[in-house]
């Protein structure tokens, strides 16, 4: 399996780009900071309050004269320092599920647009649990740095300015240098723990996708007894987990022990500072409150710091991998201000194609021939041969090594990709169906077909009679890739979903392949009607299904070998003659045809 996102992602650049996520919110954000000001400020105001309270009160006055607005002051600040903190909360928490909503979505709309050799290479369930992850971490990104960094730093500034307007320069010094050590402490340990959480992430990403891969292959495992084979290496992923995830919480404690010493010195260095001040008649009762006050509730954001440190690393982490699958460029691209395809007649020209997957091996070699319009070829050659590699380039799911595809005079790599697959239909030789029901699965040819129009394609495609005969009829849901239904319930499902897209090209890629020979005629004859009015590119082992068409070429090592209808290919006595022989002395062929007819 090669991985070749994940390169490392610069924390700065993971922050640039969450940015244009959240920039849609000026507003939002203003009135966020806002609320946040005024709640900050009224929390560092308590201690101011509660300090003139202290040094006003006398208690060989047995009446309380002073205090009462102060006291009622002292309250209010309170009451306004955890509403606007609450309002901020809510004020942002859009912009913040906004960012986290538009990002998953730009990923997964990268996902589709990147290639299939992409997707072909990676495990589906590690790519779902980066994406969820990452958006996540972008969440968790804003959700810390608004709610608990920015707050945090603005009220250490507020309070460091007001050290220096009430006391001596040295308080404030101490208090500055505490939160320094702290803040650097903190960084500096959790950078060195990032390895063991990034090797933990890393290990739960393919303990998942392992699982997910060996849970859809569920019936295989039991076909081959491997239940207990599946079990130690899924225990052999848990256990690297396992270990990472105790690495790191050991040295968790490590960061906590660290955080809590300098905490420890700094306020016992102030409180002393603070009794010293009091005892030499330069500070009052009430500035040691209002100092412990300040450090007190200092204290209690920075605490939180290393756990928010934490989140926001994770947040980043998460990000990275996130958006290293949005760097991943894709390979098969749109050209700049591509025009869309228009198909005329649908004739499909393959120019001295050639095309291998990877460069040491080359799959097709210099294939040349024309579908003119409303015609049908057929390609027929070993397996192997390359056959279901002409419609994946003609989809265009891989451009082409050398040569051209055109439809209709254009080449397919000048018009945009959406109007290209718009224009072909195909059955593909492996139908995989989405977990839902059978309409839904029918509908997808065309997803504003009407319920009329899916039934009619249902009965071209001799599937309507059997799916009426369920007890749910088309909402019975066919299962994981649609394993409830037979090969060949699938297979005409398949049909139906493409004629129902009714496109100008069809492709029938075994297209009947999985039928009993009686079904297969049937079809065959309603397929025939539907491709005389379509360019139709058809792929078949069983030669008797394509008889009628136009052309055929014989496949061979990716090179065509024979090419011309049935009975000129037969007169020729070359390898479809051969084929076409050995065919019909099949014995197999002879009960079922008779038990058909
Ligand atoms: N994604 C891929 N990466 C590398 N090689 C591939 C890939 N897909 C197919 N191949 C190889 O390309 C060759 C042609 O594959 P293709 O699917 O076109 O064969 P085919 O003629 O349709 O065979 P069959 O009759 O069995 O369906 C095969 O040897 C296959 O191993
Ligand atoms: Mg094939």
């Amino acid at each position: 399996m090669t991985e070749p996102s994940r390169k490392p992602v610069r924390e700065r650049r993971a922050i640039t780009m969450l940015w244009p996520y959240i920039r849609h919110y000026p507003g939002r954000m203003l009135i966020a900071a806002a609320f946040l000001v005024i709640a900050k400020i009224a929390t560092v105001w308590v201690p101011v309050a509660f300090k003139d309270i202290v040094d006003q009160l006398d208690p060989r006055i047995a009446v309380l004269v002073v205090p009462i607005a102060l006291i009622a002051l002292y309250g209010t600040l309170r009451l306004i320092g955890a509403l606007f903190g609450q309002l901020r909360d809510s004020v942002f928490e859009r912009v913040s599920q906004r960012a986290m909503r538009s990002s998953g979505l730009d990923a997964f709309r990268h996902l589709h647009r990147l290639s299939l050799r992409f997707h072909l290479d990676r495990h589906t369930g590690g790519i779902g649990r980066d994406i969820s992850r990452g958006t996540r971490g972008v969440y968790n990104l804003l959700g810390w740095v608004v709610f608990n960094i920015i707050p945090t730093l603005f009220e250490i500034v507020v309070v460091i300015v007001l050290l220096l307007g009430h006391f001596d320069w040295r308080f404030a010094v101490v208090t500055l240098v505490t939160m320094l050590l702290y803040i650097a402490i903190t960084i500096w340990i959790t950078e060195w723990r990032t390895a063991g959480v990034r090797a933990m992430n890393e290990a739960e990403s393919l303990a998942n996708a392992r699982s997910i891969d060996s849970l859809l292959n569920y019936e295989t495992v039991k076909y081959f007894g491997n239940e207990e084979f599946e079990a130690n290496r899924y225990d052999a992923d848990l256990r690297r987990y396992e270990d990472a995830a105790v690495k790191t919480e050991s040295s968790l404690a490590v960061l906590n022990g660290a955080q809590a010493l300098v905490i420890a010195l700094g306020l016992t260095a102030l409180m002393a500072m603070a009794a010293m001040g009091v005892v030499a008649h330069k500070l009052s009762v009430g500035d040691i409150v209002m100092v412990n006050g300040w450090l007190l509730q200092l204290a209690i954001p920075l605490n939180m710091l290393g756990f928010t440190w934490r989140q926001i690393k994770q947040g980043v982490i998460d990000m990275e991998h996130m958006f290293a699958l949005l760097d991943e460029h894709a390979e098969v691209c749109d050209a700049p201000e591509a025009p869309v395809l228009h198909v005329r007649g649908g004739a499909v020209r393959f120019e001295h194609v050639s095309f291998c997957y990877n460069p040491d091996r080359a799959i097709l070699d210099d294939i040349d021939f024309t579908i003119p319009p409303g015609q049908t070829l057929a390609v027929v050659g070993a397996t192997g041969a390359g056959k279901s590699t002409l419609s994946r380039l003609l989809f265009r799911f891989y451009d082409v090594t050398d040569g051209r595809i055109t439809i209709d005079g254009q080449d397919i790599r000048e018009v945009t990709q959406e109007s290209l697959r718009a224009a072909i239909g195909i059955v593909p030789q492996d139908t995989v169906l989405f977990n839902d029901t059978i309409f839904y699965n029918i509908a997808y040819g065309r997803t504003d077909a009407s319920r009329e129009e899916v039934e009619a394609a249902a009965r071209a495609a001799h599937i309507h009679d059997f799916v009426v005969s369920l007890p749910q009829g088309y909402e019975s849901t066919v299962g994981e890739r649609g394993l409830k239904l037979s090969g060949g319930e699938k297979q005409r499902v398949a049909i139906a979903r493409a004629l129902l897209k009714n496109p100008a090209i069809l492709v029938f890629d075994e297209a009947t392949s999985a039928l009993d020979t009686r079904t297969e005629k049937i079809i065959q004859k309603e397929l025939a009607e539907i491709a005389r009015s379509r360019t139709t590119l058809i792929v078949a082992h069983r030669l008797s299904t394509i008889i009628e068409a136009d052309r055929i070429l014989v496949l061979d090592h990716g090179r065509v070998v024979e090419s011309g209808t049935h009975a000129a290919l037969l007169a020729n006595g070359g390898r479809y003659a051969a084929l076409w022989t050995l065919q019909a002395q099949q014995p197999a062929e002879a009960p079922a045809a008779s038990l058909d007819v």
